[in-house]
Formats: structure tokens, C-alpha cells, sequence
């Protein structure tokens, strides 16, 4: 270790001591809420405190006259009778304003490209492609699916359905085209929207090619819009394919904006959940809006003429829905959109985009600074990081040691972390701090955002917990809620309103609340993994896993991993008379990229005659995440063959062997 790497080192392990960071003053005094009263004032009366943001933030055809419509739980409705567009909100308001020319995003390619893109040029773009999706037969209320990489594009798409009340369903790029496939089945979309070929690290797939192999046959889908990124040759289907700039040159120009029903759904977006079936998460375009647009400004205490901001997720993941399109924009912010990974074209790029765009407020996950901390304090040392005023975690628990590295090396100790934790289903930020008032502590996103009320209750009772751990639940209904899974009312009720009644969103998370109320939130209690903070369902891995013809049978889990937060391991028993070979790991682990993604390949794979399982026949995880992790094995009297956990410990010998 170096002399530099060393002090920072033993400055951060001394920094562990420090439990709480006050705002420095000279932040507060700048800060746009520097009242803790607000929690009161929220607290006192929720409904009329939302429908205040919705009013105040957010621009209506018509006025909502209701606040929240609690008549037929867990559906609740909110602002029921009001009307508004939300890419009117994200863009005309902002060009009426005059505000036309200021950029929306600056946008960065992989190999250097730049491309700024003005409101005015986002609303010129979104209303063609609004025209040319009307004139692919798309009406309101239709499902249309985006499978787009990252680029400005996919902004343009997300805006255009909303415009003329389309739904849409983005899948994140690093998705297989199997999945996409899977997501315009289960949603019925008639548009595809999609790509000639995506860049990565330097390479480009052939997407539309890839897409075509799998789309064949969907009846549902009629049209598939190709966005020529690349110029990757793609073969395209006469009648049903058109390239969007073609479409777009053919359409006309100019696209009101329609007037929708608060309630009218904006998009979907499926998720994880305890079983193989992705969930279709339906959110809805007053509330989600109100959410987004609200915590956005607030969480981030967002200066829009002067920030430039960056969340640096993927637009294809929530955080990238509401943080990277309708929050900013509905807020009229400057934003970057970076298209492609932290190390290409060198590990430093982030850090020159920063430096470049002066950027104000970044907006990350815990694994992309713990790959950060990998690689060395030097990195982003050689940047100059002084226009960051503000630095923000989102997807999965950050450690201590983590945060505080973020907060010293990138932030130089100045800027206030926000650690945010939500949900897919939650729509925007829900537990946070508020940079101008919350004296934050390392590791808990500390409390609830104003208007909101969550809790930790104990697993059995359902009691509020006074200090220690327990289950996280969310107890009143807030804007920006799920309204229901796609198509799936009663797998909505089940999932989120069984456990503790239907006036109470089970989370799904546990978590552990502390003396001064402060929320530390552990991670899942379900069959959902979280690698990188992307989430992935344990049911869903296995499937991919059986789909290979030398296994018979498998089990997932998700072990804790130093930089991905959690990795997948999967218990494979194979088909009678194969044997174990290093090929066939990587073989399983290419049909889980085949039928799920790169991103959801098992790490680890542990060859296992048998599985634990109970006498009826289930088995148990938790057996297998003490095995797997190295810890001393629960009760194990359940067991219908206690035997197979010997079984299991010589087999992780043995590769610890290997090793
Ligand atoms: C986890 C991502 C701890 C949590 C926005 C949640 C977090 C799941 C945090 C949702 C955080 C998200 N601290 N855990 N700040 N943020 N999580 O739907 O387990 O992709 O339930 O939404 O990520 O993941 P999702």
C-alpha cells in the first residue's frame, strides 16, 4: 500500500468513530428546506401536504379538486379528478418558460462522442415520434415496449408515449432478448422500440438481430421501431419494421400534448419478486409525478438554473425512470447521461465527466463505489472533483467503510451524502435524509421523507418496534405508490397487503431502527437477490439454471460478496451419469445469460447430489446460505435426509480445495 493509500486508510478507519455528521452551516444556510417543522407540518395532514406539492411543483390541465381516495384499499387512488400530461410537465412548460435553449442532457458516448440536447430539441423530437407512433396505429392506453441502450433516445420514447397516453415498458439493455420477449408477452405491447446494435466496453451486439430471433412469433406485436445507434447491419421485416429516423422524418411536427386522467397509468416496470414471473409494476401519472418531481427537488436539493446533475444508473432500472427522466426534467434540470461503464474507455471516466460538466450533484450506487475504492484513491485524484456540492447512494446498503470513502475521496468531506432507500414499487425516494437538516449517520438512510410514514414491526406481532430490528413497512398510502401489477390485482394483494391487512405496504426488506429512530435497513426477507444492485429473483435464476439439459434440479441463493453486495451461488445436482466439469459451469452460466442476462449469471455453482429439503419436499435456503457463507449450520431436525448437508460441507471442501 502506498503512503498516501495508508493515510487514508487510517483516516477513514478513525472517521468509523463518528457517529453523526451535522449539514455543515455554511450548507444549511444555502439549502431550500432548512426547517425541520416540515416533518411536522407533513405529518399533521399527509394528503393536503401532497396535494400542496402536486399543485405547487406540477403544471394541471385541470386542477385536482381530491387528494387521496382511500374508499377501496389497498387500490388507492389519488388526485382523482385531475388532468395532466406528463411530458408536458418534463417539456413544453420548460420551453413556455423560456427555457428552450438550456440542456437537458449532455450526452457522452463510449468512444468520446458528445451531444448536447436542449428542452427545445426534446419536445421537437418527442412530438415527431409521438406523431409516428399515432401513425403505427399506437392509442392511448396501448402498451409499448423500449429496449434501448443509453442514449438520448430512449428519453425521447419514454416521453413520446406519455404524451399521447401510451404505457410504456422499458427493459434495461442488459437484459437477454429472451426477457424482453418474455415482458411484450405478459404485457401485450404492440410497439417495440429498439436498436440497430448496442456499444459496450468498445463491442457492439446485434440487437435488433438478437430481438428478431425471439419476437418471431409474437402475434401481440405488430410494429418494431429501429433506432439506428450504431449502423450495425439488422436485418428488418418488411411491414412490420421501420427505422425511427424514417418514421419520424414522415411525421408531422407538432403534438399537443393530451390532457390524461391523474390515474391514467404512465408506464410498467417489471421487477423481481419470490417467484419466476417478473411482476408488472404499474405506476400512474399524477401521483408518480408529484413523487418524483417532489423528492427530486427536495432529496437533492436541486437549484435547477445552476446544477448539473447525474444519476448514473441505467434508464432501463426505476432509479434511471424517475431520477433520470420525469424527476429532472419535470424540474427543468441539466442533466448527463453517460452511455456506457465505469472502466472504458479508462477507469477515470467518471471522474472526467464530473470534471468536464462541472457536475453538481452525482447520484450512484454502493457497488460502483465500492469498484471505486478496488481501484484506488488516485484515480479520482487526478480530477478536479470541486463542483460537487452533494453525493447520493441508491439500490442496496452501504457500508460504513464505503460511505465514508465517498465522502472524503469524491466528496472532499464537504458534500452531504443522501442515502436513499425505495423501491420499483414505491415509485420515488421514500426514506432519506434531507441534506439542509438530517445530521446523517454512515450506513442508515436515516428517516422517512415528509409525507411519508414508515416503520419497523415485529415480525410476528406486527407491532412497532421501539429500538431494534424487524420487518420495514410503509403505513399510509403516498403519491407515487404502485397502483397494482400489471393484469394481476390479486398477486398485488397477496404480495404487498396480506401479511399485516391492507392498510399496511409490506416492504419485503428487514431493517433495525435505532434510539433516535433512525432506520438501518438490512435487505430482502424474500427470494430476491440484490447483485450490483440490480434485483433478481432467486425462482427466476433456478428456471434459467433447469432450462440447461445436463441439470436436474437447482437451488439459488444469494451470498454476501465484498463488491457486488450480493452474489448468486447456485446448488446444482446434475442429470443422472453427467459429470461435473468445468465447461459445463461455464455452460449453465451462459444459459442464464441467454435467458436472463449477463448480469444474473451465478458466480459460484457448488455441485450438490442432493438438496436439503423438508419432508414435503421444499427446500431450504437457509441451510444452504449458512453452508455457502461458512457459517455453523441451523436446525436441521426438519430435514427429510439429514445426510445431505455432510454431503454438502465435503463437496465445499473440496473446492475450497480447488482454490
Ligand atoms: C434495496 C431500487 C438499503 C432494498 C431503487 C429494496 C436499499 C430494493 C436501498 C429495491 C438503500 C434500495 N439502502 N437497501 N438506500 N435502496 N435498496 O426495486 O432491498 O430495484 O427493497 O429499487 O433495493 O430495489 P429496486
Amino acid at each position: 500500500m502506498s503512503e498516501v493509500a495508508d493515510g487514508l486508510e487510517r483516516k477513514l478507519e478513525g472517521m468509523l468513530e463518528i457517529e453523526k455528521f451535522e449539514p455543515s452551516a455554511e450548507y444549511r444556510d444555502g439549502a431550500l428546506w432548512t426547517d425541520p417543522a416540515i416533518y411536522e407540518e407533513a405529518a399533521a395532514d399527509p394528503v393536503a401536504w401532497w396535494t400542496a406539492r402536486a399543485k405547487e411543483l406540477l403544471d394541471w390541465d385541470v386542477e385536482p379538486t381530491t387528494g387521496l381516495d382511500d374508499s377501496n384499499p389497498p387500490f388507492y387512488r389519488w388526485f382523482e379528478d385531475g388532468r395532466l400530461n406528463a411530458s408536458h410537465n418534463c417539456l413544453d412548460r420548460h420551453v413556455a418558460a423560456g427555457l428552450g435553449d438550456r440542456v437537458a442532457y449532455h450526452w457522452r458516448g463510449e468512444e468520446g462522442e458528445r451531444r448536447d440536447v436542449t428542452y427545445a430539441e426534446l419536445l421537437d423530437s418527442t412530438q415527431r415520434f409521438a406523431n409516428a407512433l399515432k401513425d403505427l396505429g399506437v392509442k392511448k392506453g396501448d402498451v409499448v415496449g423500449i429496449y434501448l441502450p443509453m442514449i438520448p433516445e430512449v428519453a425521447v420514447a419514454m416521453l413520446a408515449c406519455a404524451r399521447i397516453g401510451a404505457i410504456h415498458n422499458v427493459v434495461f439493455g442488459g437484459f437477454s432478448a429472451e426477457s424482453v420477449r418474455e415482458r411484450m408477452e405478459f404485457s401485450e405491447a404492440k410497439v417495440l422500440i429498439t436498436v440497430d446494435g448496442a456499444r459496450r466496453k468498445g463491442r457492439t451486439a446485434p440487437i435488433k438481430q438478437q430481438v428478431d430471433e425471439q419476437m418471431g412469433d409474437l402475434g401481440s406485436l405488430g410494429k418494431i421501431v429501429v433506432v439506428r445507434a450504431t449502423g450495425t447491419a439488422c436485418p428488418m421485416t418488411e411491414g412490420r419494421d421501420v427505422f425511427y429516423d424514417e418514421a419520424c422524418a414522415a411525421a408531422a411536427a407538432e403534438c399537443p400534448a393530451e390532457p390524461m386522467e391523474a390515474e391514467h397509468p404512465l408506464f410498467i416496470l417489471y421487477t423481481s419478486g419470490s417467484t419466476a414471473k417478473p411482476k408488472g409494476i404499474v405506476h400512474t401519472t399524477g401521483g408518480y409525478l408529484t413523487g418524483v418531481t417532489t423528492t427530486h427537488r427536495h432529496v437533492f436539493d436541486l437549484r435547477p438554473e445552476e446544477d448539473v446533475w447525474w444519476c448514473a444508473a441505467d434508464v432501463g432500472w426505476v432509479t434511471g425512470h424517475s431520477y433520470i427522466v420525469y424527476g429532472p426534467l419535470s424540474n427543468g434540470a441539466t442533466s448527463v447521461m453517460w452511455e456506457g461503464a465505469p472502466d472504458h474507455p479508462h477507469q477515470g471516466i467518471w471522474w472526467e465527466l464530473v470534471q468536464d460538466h462541472g457536475v453538481t450533484i452525482l447520484y450512484a450506487a454502493p457497488t460502483a463505489i465500492r469498484t471505486f475504492i478496488k481501484w484506488g484513491a488516485e484515480i479520482p485524484g487526478r480530477y478536479d472533483l470541486s463542483s460537487l456540492r452533494l453525493l447520493g447512494s441508491v439500490g442496496e446498503p452501504i457500508n460504513p467503510k464505503a460511505w465514508l470513502w465517498y465522502h472524503q475521496v469524491i466528496g472532499g468531506g464537504r458534500c452531504p451524502i443522501v442515502d436513499t432507500w425505495w423501491q420499483t414499487e414505491t415509485g420515488a425516494i421514500m426514506i432519506t435524509p434531507l441534506p439542509g437538516i438530517t445530521a446523517t449517520k454512515p450506513g442508515s438512510a436515516t428517516t422517512p421523507f415528509p409525507g411519508v410514514s414508515a416503520d419497523v414491526v415485529d415480525e410476528r406481532s406486527g407491532e412497532p418496534v421501539a429500538e431494534g430490528q424487524g420487518l420495514l413497512v410503509l403505513e399510509k398510502p403516498w403519491p407515487s405508490m404502485l397502483r397494482t401489477l400489471y393484469k394481476e390485482d390479486e398477486r398485488f394483494v397477496e404480495t404487498y397487503f396480506s401479511r399485516f391487512g391492507k392498510e399496511r405496504y409490506l416492504v419485503g426488506d428487514a431493517a433495525r431502527k435505532d434510539g433516535d429512530g433512525y432506520l438501518w435497513v438490512i435487505g430482502r426477507i424474500d427470494d430476491v437477490v440484490n447483485v450490483s444492485g440490480h434485483r433478481l429473483s432467486t425462482a427466476e435464476v433456478e428456471s434459467a439454471i433447469v432450462a440447461h439439459e445436463s441439470v436436474a434440479e437447482a437451488a439459488v441463493i444469494g451470498q454476501s460478496d465484498p463488491d457486488t453486495g450480493q452474489a448468486i451461488c447456485a446448488f446444482v445436482t446434475l442429470a443422472g451419469g453427467v459429470e461435473p466439469t468445468e465447461e459445463l459451469v461455464e455452460g449453465i452460466r451462459a444459459e442464464v445469460a441467454t435467458r436472463i442476462g449477463k448480469f444474473a449469471r451465478p458466480k459460484r455453482v457448488i455441485w450438490a447430489d442432493d438438496l436439503p429439503k423438508t419432508r414435503s419436499g421444499k427446500i431450504m435456503r437457509r441451510l444452504l446460505r449458512d453452508i455457502a457463507e461458512g457459517r455453523a449450520l441451523g436446525d436441521v431436525t426438519t430435514l427429510r435426509d439429514p445426510g445431505v448437508m455432510a454431503e454438502l460441507e465435503r463437496q465445499i471442501a473440496a473446492e475450497g480445495d480447488e482454490d
